[in-house]
């Protein structure tokens, strides 16, 4: 446990990134250029509609609402019932968030977790969800899908059984862009539910969706019931970042319990968690319009089709993948999850001059996988494709 004088940072693991550098460096050596697919990061324009919303707000001598702007909530709240199939949210229900991943990474510290408390996360997983859980000084346990922790599992180092606070659900996934159902959102819920846990759904791919009828949201009257209390103990995670292009804006949202919205935002009040007032417009106009994600997503669909065809025609496997930003890849025939074979993957494409990111920063089972991103432009996606197909011959 960490206590007075000594460093967080020791509770945390390093920063995965920094093993990228040597392949990197290879990758950036290439004639024709690195095709960098490592980073989640859009490289489309951030659409017209958000920008002049930003520059319409410029001028903001005050300082804005932790609670965001009426404007905000009811076009977030609007959203969620057009987009993610949510009733009777009202907007007071809603938080604005500075991107996802500081909710991601403070969420078990505002709900007051703490040593013995548990985390439920996704066996694969954004490795913020165990950050998150290390920095309120609880514990992450990490489940397959649809699973919950065995009684071993949730006993702590000293032997004390832990309790289930919070139980992360993310779908689609990131890395494995795999969807979950109603039926296995729904049975996440009731057990959380029956345990008394708080369920954080990180929807922020749901917009992106390829070979799926549905990606059903947590907030979804069949996942959660209907009527009052229908969104008792729920929080929907989500971001602005990936599918109106604002990663840069930093631009997010949890909605969902209104009683634990409003102790969020108490919180988050005293702590200076607060949305910049031109972002908060821009947020609420990004929320409002959602021609531009139709625009977006048809890039994307058409960039994961070169991509995939590249790949498999290299002799590579893609797996789940109906929806989300990543393709979850490994070499085909690769034996079980030994390990380092997506690393090896990885140095290999580094020599294309192709930049990945290795399947294990999301987890030890997933050492075979490699996560290759949607997100460069088509002249750089073409030029991956074109590599890759010297990799086959
Ligand atoms: C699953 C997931 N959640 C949250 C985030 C955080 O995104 P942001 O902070 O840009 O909203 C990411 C970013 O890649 C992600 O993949």
């Amino acid at each position: 446990m960490t206590g007075p004088g000594t460093s967080r940072t020791g509770s945390l693991p390093d920063f995965p990134w920094d093993a990228l550098g040597p392949a990197a460096r290879r990758a950036r050596a290439h004639p024709g250029g690195i095709v960098d697919l490592s980073v989640g990061t859009p490289v489309d324009p951030t659409p017209e509609v958000v920008q002049r919303a930003l520059r319409d707000a410029a001028d903001a001598p005050g300082y804005p609402l932790t609670a965001g702007t009426p404007a905000l909530r009811e076009a977030a709240a609007g959203w969620a019932a057009r987009s993610r199939g949510a009733v009777g949210l009202d907007p007071e229900a809603v938080l604005p968030t500075i991107g996802s991943k500081e909710l991601v990474a403070w969420l078990p510290t505002l709900l007051g977790l703490g040593p013995g408390d548990v985390v439920v996360i996704p066996e694969v997983a954004y490795p913020t969800y165990d950050v998150g859980a290390r920095l309120a000084g609880a514990r992450a346990v990490a489940v397959p899908p649809g699973g919950w922790p065995t009684e071993e599992q949730l006993r702590g180092p000293d032997g004390a059984p832990g309790r289930v606070r919070l139980v992360w659900l993310n779908s689609p996934s990131n890395p494995t862009g795999a969807v979950a159902g109603v039926e296995q959102l729904r049975s996440a819920v009731e057990r959380a539910r029956a345990e008394g846990a708080v369920v954080a759904s990180d929807e922020c791919y749901a917009e992106l969706a390829w070979d799926v009828e549905e990606v059903p949201s947590v907030l979804d009257p069949r996942v959660c019931g209907t009527g009052k209390g229908s969104h008792d103990g729920l929080l929907l995670v989500t971001s602005l970042s990936k599918r109106s292009n604002l990663a840069g804006y930093r631009g997010g949202a949890v909605l969902g319990d209104p009683r634990l919205v409003a102790q969020l935002l108490a919180v988050r009040k005293h702590a200076g968690m607060i949305v910049p007032a031109p972002v908060q417009a821009a947020v609420a106009a990004a929320f409002s319009d959602d021609e531009h994600v139709a625009v977006q997503r048809e890039r994307y669909r058409a960039r994961r089709s070169v991509l995939r065809a590249a790949l498999e025609g290299a002799g590579l496997r893609v797996e789940h993948s109906e929806a989300g930003l990543y393709l979850w890849t490994r070499a085909a025939g690769a034996a079980g999850t030994a390990s380092g074979s997506g690393w090896e993957l990885l140095d290999r494409l580094a020599d294309l001059g192709i930049l990945v990111a290795p399947g294990d920063f999301y987890g030890p089972s997933a050492s075979a996988h490699i996560r290759v991103a949607l997100t460069a432009s088509d002249e750089r996606v073409s030029a991956a494709a074109a590599r890759l197909a010297a990799l086959a011959g």
